[in-house]
Formats: C-alpha cells, structure tokens, sequence
C-alpha cells in the first residue's frame, strides 16, 4: 500500500506549491493513474514516493515504511521506477541496463545473467537477439520495454511509471498498455502510474487521482469520476473521450451521406 498524507512540494521556499497537500491511497495491488495537465505536478508527486524528490511537508508510507525516514537507496530496491521519456543509458546494452540495479545491489554474475533472460522473456524480446543492442538500435516501443524490465530488474512490489507510453504510436501504446497491465497483475505490483491522457487512464486504471495546478481535486475508480465528477474541471475532463467519440461518430455519419467535412463537426474546431 502507498499512503500519501497531506503533501506538499516548494521549490522555492514557500512561495509557490507545485504540488499542494496531497493526500491518496493506493491499495495493494493496485494501479492508480495521476492524471492531469502539463505543469500540474504529476512528476513531482511521483518523485516524492521514492525520494527522487523530498517533500516540504507532509507524510509518504509506502507498505509498513516510512518514506521519509528509510534510507532512499534501500527505498529504490522495493520500488521500479519508468522514467518519463524512457531514459535508458544510452552507452550501455540492453543486458547491461536491466542489470543496473542488481549489479548495485551486488548479485552473483549468474543470478544476474538469469534475470536479464528472464525479464526479456517477460516483455517479448528474445534475449538471443535483444541482449548486446544499444538502445539506438531498438524501436521506442522496444527501449519502453527495456525500460519496464530495467524496472523490475530487483523484483521490487511497487512500480512508479511516468508517462511509460507518452512517446509511443497509438497503436504500439495501446498493445504495451494490455502487457503492462497483464505484468502488474500477474505479479501483484502497486503502482502509480502518470498519464495526461484520459482514455488511457479510464481504460488501464483501478482508481484515477486528477490534478489540477498542484491540487488534487478528486480520486476514485473511473465509473466514480464519470458519475460523480467532484466538479466542472473534473467532469469536463471526464466527457473528453467521448466528446471526441461523438465527433468521430458525427463525421462518420456525415462522411456516409456524402456531406462535406465542415458541417459534421458544426464547423468549429
Ligand atoms: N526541480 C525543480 N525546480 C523548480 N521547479 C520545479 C522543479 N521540478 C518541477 N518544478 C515545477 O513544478 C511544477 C510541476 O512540475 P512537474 O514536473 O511535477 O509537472 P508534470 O505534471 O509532471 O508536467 P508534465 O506533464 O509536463 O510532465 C512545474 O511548474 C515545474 O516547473
Ligand atoms: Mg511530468
């Protein structure tokens, strides 16, 4: 279970909050996606869970620790973390990435060996053919793979994703987001996962925490956000996708009866 209780981030002592006494719960086991616009302070939320960043105030738990008082190295070994813009090293290989945090954390050189097999097995690329690559020669799709391996190098019950598919197609988005969300469950992880995109975190999420210029305005399983919107921010953004659906319907229609493109959308943009 990760617990935040009353959070809060400055950068600059006090004068502005990028992130404003935060307060949610994450189940065991379960995925909860921080959605919201650029600059809100999802990252920042994110950053705190592990000590990438400390809070201002306020109390992060993350299963029976305290956050605030565990060494963060010692932290980082229970807890995976998807960097925003997949962030491999780009001078190592394939192998030698998954490898970093077990390599910290002294493994035998045949338990890592195994590992790195294991967890490519695990994301779909055939160690044969993947393990000396450098990410330059992977696709984006390939190196997000890498990257949630590298994640789950040290076995860890927690996972933090930042954006994990924000720099994908939609279609390569969408088949990664199925996989991902079979491996968090097969394995049991609790996860936050960052997102701006709405679609993506009322299909994938158990509950959606929204944000808006640092606060958190609402959090609940996504049927509770659509029913029940907390308030217009929340219920506009809620309605997006199937704003866009509706539109997508109308041109279709339109496009059926040999209308020009204008008229379908009411001509407004
Ligand atoms: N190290 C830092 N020093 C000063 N300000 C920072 C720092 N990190 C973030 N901020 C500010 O905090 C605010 C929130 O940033 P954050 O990175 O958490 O946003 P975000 O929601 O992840 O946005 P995006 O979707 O664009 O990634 C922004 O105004 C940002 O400029
Ligand atoms: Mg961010």
């Amino acid at each position: 279970m990760i617990v935040l209780e009353g959070v809060s981030k400055s950068f600059d002592g006090g004068r502005r909050f990028s992130v404003q006494d935060v307060s949610l719960r994450v189940p065991e086991g379960r995925l909860l996606v921080l959605l919201g616009g650029s600059g809100c302070g999802k990252t920042t939320t994110l950053k705190m869970i592990n000590r990438l960043i400390e809070p201002t105030s306020g109390r992060i738990r993350v299963g029976d620790r305290d956050v605030g008082k565990t060494d963060p190295v010692e932290l980082r070994r229970g807890i995976g973390y998807v960097f925003q813009g997949i962030g491999l090293f780009p001078h190592m290989s394939v192998a030698e990435n998954i490898a970093v945090v077990p390599r910290l954390l002294r493994w035998p050189r045949e338990r890592i060996e195994a590992r790195i097999d294991e967890l490519l097995d695990l994301v779909s690329l055939p160690p044969d053919q993947y393990r000396s690559r450098r990410p330059a020669q992977l696709s984006g799709g390939q190196q997000q793979r890498v990257g949630f391996a590298r994640a789950l190098a040290a076995g860890p019950s927690v996972m933090l994703l930042d954006e994990p598919f924000g720099a994908l197609d939609p279609i390569t988005r969408d088949g990664l987001r199925e996989e991902f969300m079979q491996i968090q469950r097969r394995l049991g992880l609790t996860a936050v996962m960052v997102t701006h995109d709405v679609t993506e975190a009322l299909l994938s999420a158990d509950l959606i925490a929204v944000m808006n210029a640092g606060r958190l305005l609402q959090v609940g399983a996504p049927h509770d956000l659509m029913g029940n919107p907390a308030d217009d921010f929340v219920a506009a953004l809620m309605a997006t996708p199937k704003r866009q659906a509706d539109r997508l319907e109308a041109l279709a229609a339109a496009h059926a009866n040999g209308e020009p493109r204008a008229s379908a959308t009411g001509g407004q943009q």
